[in-house]
């Protein structure tokens, strides 16, 4: 008997969606208990988002503070797991909170020492530095990650910030102005998550992980662009600075959290086009170091 844990967080369910399709061959095969595990926060985060909500999460996303979560069953705790699946989704270019205070966790220590993880993104489209992120709390917990897949909206980057805020703010998964493609990761490629499921159970089978990550490529599991790449990197460095100085001015949050959101519209409708510019002029000068990277992007090398 195989123990395999499914762990995920979901606001609007997408997530949920697709632990379920990626579950589905595991919950077929007898000798396998299958336990699937739904992080909530205390108290739980809003959705729909005001405006407020959401940027007012912002600093603590990203410089990682943990919040409070509901208790984790003692079924849980007290099973030795032989795979985790890890669905997670990014907020801010960072594993979302409540992932994040999962993987802070006392409990994720117990869980996860010396398993085998295979994490599940869905996110819009910039999650590459967030699995880095993800990468480090996974090695604090001494847990070995041998599978990676990333789901995300396909339409082009600029569509799929209008078609998500409209989402997020709504809570309604629809086309925007009856023109806009829907919103999020399509219901085709949750669909055909499931062959990703199958590839982990038969890794998981034959206790093979090695080749795993290469079945989970070959298969479209993890796309990069090396565009977005050089956009989630650029706006690391800003987001450091503009999280650390919300969170030390406590009395000027709400007004810098303004200025936050001001800037954020600047740089993604004026700043990234031209990162957009830069990086297709530069490309051909880049090409080797750009290839080295996707790579290694699309692995799951734990850097120690
Ligand atoms: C506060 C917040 C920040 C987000 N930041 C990012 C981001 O930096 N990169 C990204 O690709 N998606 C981002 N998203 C989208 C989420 O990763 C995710 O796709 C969406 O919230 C749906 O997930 P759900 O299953 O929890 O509903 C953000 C969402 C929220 C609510």
């Amino acid at each position: 008997m195989k123990n395999v844990l499914a762990i995920y967080y979901t606001q609007s369910g997408q997530l949920g969606q697709i632990a379920e399709r990626i579950a589905l061959p595991f919950k077929e095969i007898s000798d396998i208990n299958f336990i699937s595990h739904e992080i909530r926060t205390k108290p739980a985060f809003p959705f729909p988002w005001t405006k407020e909500a959401f940027f007012d999460v912002f600093p603590e996303s990203f410089l990682q503070v943990p919040t409070e979560l509901e208790p984790i069953p003692g079924e849980i705790l007290n099973t030795k797991f032989d795979l985790v699946l890890l669905f997670y989704q990014v907020w801010y270019l960072t594993p979302s909170i409540p992932i994040n205070s999962f993987l802070k966790s006392p409990e994720a220590t117990k869980i996860l020492a010396g398993a085998k993880v295979v994490t599940i993104n869905g996110s819009r489209n910039m999650w590459v530095m967030a699995q880095e992120k993800v990468k480090k709390l996974l090695l604090a917990n001494n847990a070995v990650l041998v599978g990676n897949i990333a789901l995300v909206d396909r339409a082009p980057n600029l569509i799929s910030v209008i078609t998500i805020v409209e989402w997020m703010f709504s809570g309604i998964r629809k086309r925007y102005l009856g023109i806009f493609p829907l919103p999020g990761v399509s219901e085709r490629d949750i669909f055909d998550a499931t062959r990703f499921g199958k590839l982990i159970l038969t890794a998981l089978q034959e206790d093979k992980f090695e080749n795993l990550q290469a079945d989970l490529v070959s298969a479209g599991g993890v796309k990069i662009s090396s565009y977005l790449v050089r956009v989630d990197k650029t706006a690391n460095k800003i987001f450091e600075k503009w999280s650390r100085l919300i969170s030390d001015r406590k009395n000027s949050r709400k007004r810098l959290l303004k200025v936050f959101n001001i800037y954020l519209l600047l740089a993604i409708w004026l700043v990234s086009p031209i990162v957009y510019i830069l990086h297709v002029l530069t490309y051909p000068f880049n090409f080797n170091k750009i290839k080295r990277e996707s790579l290694y992007y699309q692995g799951v090398k734990q850097i120690t």
